[in-house]
């Protein structure tokens, strides 16, 4: 009844270029405006069916291997949903670092869901899929769409948009990860703030003018973070020390940071310059397409 059929997708970090929170939610989440970006930065996820009905999960970092971990989370939430009583093998192979902002747990539950429906035979439509990727954790639906696109809602809402022309980026994993939900904890929303909104950012992406786009990354969740963790602020001064006056924003609710660039040289240069730091992890990306 089954076949041996393994699938194999590589999935893919992202960057917040904008992020506002729009407000407090009744329950306890957080509406946002933001817009995401998927980057060349990959997990490597293998997803098969398992004729014995068990769900597994092999991970070349041992401590992932628990009931608890997203992908595992995933398989059993699209068994539920689809009624496939076949188990689940899932294969990881973690690049991207861990609480980094950076999305990897959601983006490695999207290639499980994607590529369960795949070897099912395609029962779950398009917006079954998402809702079932949204029940798994806020950014979970973007990567079932991937590529850039406006996010709003929780994080249930994504608009996708085709961008003019795509960054080059320079992320840089600190070494320490925060808790995105300490972040949000932490934040207060002022009512007197000014609030941005991402129209501005979108048209200046659709239209491939970089320069003045990079001008409009913003991410409310930085002022938090920095407060939150010390480690932080010294993180950005020694990336700015080695990308010059190139901007620096914090990847989602942190601890990586990234920095954008128009032409591939400038950012290999910053690249090298933030290498030579030795610490952490750094990544010479850059933004890809979606579906
Ligand atoms: O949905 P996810 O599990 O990724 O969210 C982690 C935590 O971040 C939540 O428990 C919540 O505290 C916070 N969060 C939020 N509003 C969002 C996304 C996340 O308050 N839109």
């Amino acid at each position: 009844m089954f076949t041996a059929k393994v699938i194999e997708v590589k999935a893919p970090a992202k960057v917040n270029l904008f992020l506002e929170v729009v407000g407090k939610r009744p329950d306890g989440y957080h509406d946002l405006e933001s817009i995401v970006q998927a980057v060349s930065i990959y997990d490597e996820v293998s997803v098969s069916l398992d004729a014995s009905g068990a769900s597994t999960l092999e991970c070349n970092i041992k401590a992932l291997e628990t009931p608890q971990n997203l992908a595992l989370r995933a398989a059993s939430a699209f068994k539920e949903a689809a009624g496939l009583s076949a188990g689940v093998h899932i294969r990881l192979e973690k690049v991207i670092p861990i609480q980094g902002g950076l999305g990897g747990g959601s983006s490695d539950a999207a290639a499980v869901l994607l590529a369960l429906n795949d070897l099912a035979g395609l029962p779950l439509d398009a917006g079954r899929l998402l809702k079932v990727a949204a029940g798994l954790g806020s950014d979970v639906p973007f990567f079932i769409k991937g590529g850039t696109a406006l996010v709003t809602g929780r994080g249930e809402h994504v608009d996708t948009f085709r961008p003019g022309a795509f960054f080059h980026f320079v992320v840089f994993f600190p070494g320490f990860g925060i808790s995105t939900a300490e972040v949000y904890k932490n934040l207060t929303l002022k009512l007197t703030e000014n609030r941005r909104n991402a129209k501005v950012l979108r048209e200046l992406l659709t239209g491939g003018n970089l320069p003045t786009a990079q001008e409009c990354f913003f991410n409310r969740l930085e002022e938090t973070a920095y407060e939150l963790d010390r480690r932080l602020g010294q993180a950005k001064a020694a990336m700015q020390a080695r990308v010059g006056d190139s901007r620096i924003v914090l990847c989602g609710s942190g601890a990586s940071l990234f920095s954008a660039f128009v032409d591939y040289d400038t950012a290999y240069g910053a690249y090298r310059a933030v290498k030579g730091l030795r610490q952490g992890e750094v990544f010479l990306a850059n933004g890809i397409r979606g579906e």
